[in-house]
């Protein structure tokens, strides 16, 4: 049985100002009708088993609605009283699938992807499914096609069956000169962010690599609250957990990585350029949302959603207008959004 677990507190900044702290990026339906998170409930058809879902809190309503919307019961809906990043999401995960003395395989699904080609990625969970159960730490990995530095990048090493490769590198959001020399040099893979791992490994690698991880995680785990909707790790051993992410944590410093090659059309659209490639595009290379008069606009993302935007003569460019703040940059510069975010967030 594979258990699969939702992620679905990330901020989703880098898309701001269409996602905000209160309704993030996978809530919204930012490439079909159907939300982030429904899509990612859906991906996995009837095969999938009932998800596990790890989110902040704050969201436990708009989770509990969107699911129950496209008829999917959850197995449990975690709540974290605060954002520790990925690495303690999946270990009450870890935790969660394990109680009754079970050990499943975990599937860790971000819930703000896209893929577009589902039977392609349940090709490869089945095919990296014989590793994970060996022992290994999957992730699914994406050939790289421009030197993003918003992934984490794995060298392909020895070959295994299925397709698969032994990690013999992991680097997690490498500088630009990085990403660079990482493209060039051939053999590299993106990391999709999706990871296929028995539930004791996970936890073992985390004992081993981030110890205070793991024991945080333990003592919220055991002071949790239940109800019929949601699970409530204890607040005080949560919130003193360390913040870090799987990538960081575990992925970087374990010698059990195996990567397994994704081809499913996958796009984490991570950011304003990664969401402008993911969409269908006009003749001119525009993608046009909403109210938006553009004259001369190559290459460009406009976004309108409560008012006229009116552009001339862009080329590489990323507008999007709501009804309280406005952003305009070049495409290239998109990853700078989150930094600006923070800065909006600190100078209140
Ligand atoms: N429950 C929970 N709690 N989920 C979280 C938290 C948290 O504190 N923080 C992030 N998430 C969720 C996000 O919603 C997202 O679905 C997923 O976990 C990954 O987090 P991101 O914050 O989006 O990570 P990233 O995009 O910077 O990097 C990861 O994904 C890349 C591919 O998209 C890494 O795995 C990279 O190595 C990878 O290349
Ligand atoms: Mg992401």
């Amino acid at each position: 049985e594979i258990v699969p677990v939702i992620l679905s507190g990330g901020a989703g900044s880098r898309l701001w100002p269409l996602s905000r702290e209160l309704h993030p990026k996978q809530f919204l339906p930012l490439v079909g009708e159907r939300s982030m998170l429904q899509e990612t409930a859906l991906r996995l058809g009837e095969t999938g088993a009932a998800p596990l879902v790890v989110c902040n809190e704050a969201h436990r309503f708009m989770v509990a609605e969107q699911l129950r919307e496209v008829a999917v019961r959850p197995r449990a809906v975690v709540l974290e009283p605060a954002g520790r990043n990925t690495a303690p999401a999946v270990a009450l995960a870890a935790l969660a699938a394990q109680e009754g003395g079970a050990d499943p395989l975990l599937l860790v699904l971000p819930s703000d992807h896209l893929v577009r080609d589902a039977a392609a990625l349940r090709a490869a969970v089945e095919a990296g499914a014989a590793h994970a159960a060996a022992g290994a730490l999957v992730t699914f990995g994406i050939v790289p096609d421009a030197a993003e530095t918003g992934y984490g990048y794995i060298r392909a090493g020895a070959p295994l069956d299925g397709g698969a490769f032994r990690v013999a590198r992991f680097v997690e959001k490498p500088d630009r000169a990085t990403a660079e020399r990482f493209l060039a040099e051939g053999g590299y893979y993106w990391n999709s962010g999706m990871f296929l791992f028995r539930a004791g490994r996970y936890l073992e690698e985390l004992a081993r690599h981030a110890p205070a991880i793991l024991e945080a995680c333990r003592g919220a785990w055991a002071g949790r609250a239940e109800d019929a909707d949601f699970v409530r790790p204890d607040r005080g051993a949560f919130e003193a957990c360390p913040s870090d992410s799987v990538d960081y944590a575990v992925m970087e410093r374990t010698e059990a990585a195996v990567v397994q090659p994704l081809d499913a059309g996958w796009s984490d659209v991570g950011s304003w350029s990664a969401l402008w490639q993911a969409r269908e595009q006009d003749e001119a290379g525009n993608v046009v949302l909403g109210d938006v008069l553009a004259e001369d606009v190559r290459g460009s993302y406009l976004h309108a959603t409560s008012r006229i935007v009116a552009a001339v003569g862009l080329e590489g460019h990323v507008v999007v207008e709501t009804a309280d703040a406005v952003l305009v940059a070049p495409r290239e510069r998109v990853q700078d959004v989150k930094a600006l975010v923070a800065r909006l967030k600190a100078e209140g």
